[in-house]
């Protein structure tokens, strides 16, 4: 084969091995991760990514929100071309979500590094703080602060279960940068991930041109009862919470399960206080995500659950407050990268097909102030946010060469 750039590939094994190594750092018995944001894992994940930039002669900057960007210089006084994701997982997270597109971008500069090829534009491999939204909520939220949707004292105000918080745990950790977190022009940006879903392996397809990202809201949902004691007390005569959050349940499923095939419900978190077997609660509090790909059916779910409260409310005589925790509404990414990766696809011949982002990704802040998309992989049976998440190496290479493509395609040589 010539020895052109189109012609590089990325070192699978060698990104396979990376992934690998990484995967230890908060490794679980069951084989996932738990590496969740800010925690002493998180920062030893950081730190090995740092290293292994260091070692390819990249400068590593740290934002105030923590937001590490590992640049290659290019030829040119261009914005830089940047890609990446994020190094935190859930508390019970796999493998993959996230540490791909850091390690894939990572990848991506190690093939140019060994192969002495300069861009013009500089390129840039990132890790976003804070992702997940597990451990410090919402979700995505050091490019959301990054890109100038959440204020920095937000973000660092933002506290974990026990009161810990984003800036505090930044700066114990040592990634409290001194860099403005603000954005900058960027000349394009690109974020590899697994998809996190089935379509890509039930359709025997290798690479997801994705388009977008489907639209989010997060609630906490408050039901306030009477405290009562389990025994004496009839059942008649209960305001219990837990029977009000179990009833809105019920109809809230019901009716996101009619209303579209492509409306989503999650209950992840409940919580029960006092939390005694033997005693009535006096609240429930209820984490609930809901999802649609488009505005007009995310706004049909956010009526519904605000009808189904009230219903509640009266059929049950508690009191339930909510609570909009966290809103982001659907987003269309650029022409130009979904067509610069849709032009890598097709040179490199794998089997393809155009979708939309299930799951939220950094990506979508990044969106509001550079031109992005993404680039999907399958995974096994689709399951994410599993420890058993798993990934075909032959895939996430597919991936990475696709990434080093479109980087190049948007870089220029
Ligand atoms: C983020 O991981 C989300 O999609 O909830
Ligand atoms: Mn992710
Ligand atoms: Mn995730
Ligand atoms: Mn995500």
């Amino acid at each position: 084969m010539e020895n052109t750039v189109e012609n590089l590939r990325i070192d699978g094994t060698r990104l396979w091995d990376s992934l690998m190594e990484m995967a230890q750092i908060g490794g679980t018995p069951a084989g996932g991760c738990n590496r969740q944001a800010l925690t002493d894992e998180d920062k030893q994940g950081r730190d090995l990514f740092a290293r292994w930039c260091r070692e390819i002669g990249c400068e590593i900057r740290v934002d105030r929100m923590g937001n590490i960007f590992a640049r290659r210089a290019g030829s040119e006084d261009l914005p830089p071309v940047i890609t990446g994701s994020h190094l935190d997982t859930q508390p019970t997270g796999g493998k993959f979500d996230g540490v791909y597109g850091v390690l894939a971008g990572l990848e991506v500069l190690r093939t140019l590094e060994q192969n002495k090829v300069t861009t013009r534009a500089p390129l840039e491999v990132v890790v976003w703080t804070n992702e997940e939204g597990a451990r410090f909520s919402p979700a995505m939220i050091g490019s959301g602060v990054w890109a100038g949707e959440f204020s920095l004292e937000y973000g660092h105000g933002r506290a974990d279960k026990e009161g810990k918080t984003i800036g505090n745990e930044l700066e114990r950790i040592g990634y409290l940068g001194d860099m403005p977190a603000e954005p900058k022009p960027i000349t394009a940006a690109f974020e590899a991930h697994i998809e996190q879903g089935p379509i890509l392996e039930k359709q025997e397809q290798v690479i997801g041109v994705v388009t977008g990202v489907q639209g989010i809201r997060w609630y906490d949902v408050t039901f306030h009862g009477t405290p009562c004691h389990a025994g004496p007390t009839p059942m008649e005569d209960r305001r219990d919470p837990v029977q009000a959050m179990s009833l809105l349940c019920q109809k809230l499923y019901a009716e996101v399960k009619t209303f579209s095939e492509d409306a989503r419900m999650t209950c992840g978190d409940l919580r029960a206080e006092p939390g005694s077997r033997n005693t009535v609660p006096e609240k429930v509090v209820l984490a609930l995500d809901l999802r649609h790909p488009q505005p007009e059916g995310l706004e049909h779910l956010h009526q519904s659950l605000h009808r189904v409260v009230e219903e509640v409310q009266q059929a049950t005589g508690t009191t339930i407050e909510v609570r909009d925790e966290w809103h982001s509404p659907p987003v269309a990414f650029n022409e130009d990268c979904i067509a610069a990766v849709d032009k890598a696809v097709n040179a490199l011949g794998y089997s393809h097909r155009k979708m939309v982002s299930g799951a939220g990704h950094d990506s979508v802040y990044v969106s509001r102030v550079a031109p992005v998309s993404m680039i999907f992989v399958p995974c096994a049976g689709g399951l994410s946010h599993n420890e058993a998440e798993s990934a075909e190496a032959e895939h996430l290479e597919a991936g990475g060469n696709v990434l080093l493509q479109a980087m190049l395609d948007r870089a220029g040589i």
